[in-house]
């Protein structure tokens, strides 16, 4: 599986030309291709991408039901727009917003209500990382899933170290099999796609994706690029 987060990139035209771009790759039957364009734009590339095989996202949602919440967009609504999974606690959220884990267990128990997925980011900062902390910090953003008897079956889990966002750093093969499986571990399941996140390049695909329980990616800067988002594709189905 491998998702594009479009992040807060995008007008309308370029939008619709990178989905269609995105349709126009190849890829085998086995490997789910997902974009998650600007709320915004959801609607129309929906539309764009309806024959193909490619999933639409959503890049967060509220786990309320509809009322008086300026602003806010629920879940029952980018399902309607045509999404089938939503990114939640992606860490500029966590990080921005003050989302944490248990604060989002309503949305999570939303999204699944409407037939999504969840895309349930986790991951350390830098800081955590060089303190020891990291695994601590990524098993504490899962337990609350497990506590509240999440069905893990019908989630996917991304780990992203804070650090490798949009840093150009990705996290070296070493650090992501161990994250994945401490993941792993905690998840107690082998079904829940585990995918890696984290400045993800045609140049550093390769490298994660020979990572020992990578399940794919969540690909931010180079998703905007076809022609990259391809090349991570092609990493993938090489594997
Ligand atoms: P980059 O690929 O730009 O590092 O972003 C990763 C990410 O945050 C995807 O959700």
């Amino acid at each position: 599986m491998i998702i594009g987060n479009w992040k807060m990139n995008t007008l309308r035209a370029d939008a619709l030309a990178l989905a269609k771009a995105v349709m126009g790759m190849g890829c085998s039957s086995s490997t789910r291709i997902g974009i998650c364009p600007p709320a915004l734009w959801i609607d129309a590339i929906a539309e764009v991408v309806k024959h193909s095989s490619i999933l639409v996202g959503a890049q967060d949602c509220v786990g309320d039901k509809f009322g008086a919440q300026t602003g806010s967009i629920n879940a029952d609504m980018v399902r309607n727009a045509g999404c089938s999974m939503v990114i939640l606690g992606h860490s500029e959220r966590r990080a921005r917003f003050g989302e944490s884990s248990e604060k989002l267990l309503n949305t999570v128990v939303a999204v699944l209500g409407t037939g999504m997925f969840p895309v349930f980011c986790v991951g350390e900062t830098k800081k955590q990382r060089e303190s020891g902390k990291a695994s601590d910090v990524v098993v504490g953003q899962l337990k609350p899933l497990l506590t509240a008897g999440i069905d893990l079956g019908g989630i996917v889990i991304a780990y992203e170290p804070v650090w490798a966002i949009g840093t150009g750093l990705s996290a070296t093969r070493k650090d992501i099999e161990e994250m994945h499986a401490t993941v792993r571990e905690v998840i107690n399941r082998d079904d829940t796609p585990v995918l890696y996140g984290g400045s993800v390049s045609p140049e550093s695909a390769d490298d994660v994706f020979n990572a020992r329980g990578v399940s794919g990616a969540l690909v931010g800067g180079a998703s905007l690029n076809a022609d990259k988002f391809a090349a991570i594709v092609a990493a993938w189905e090489r594997k």
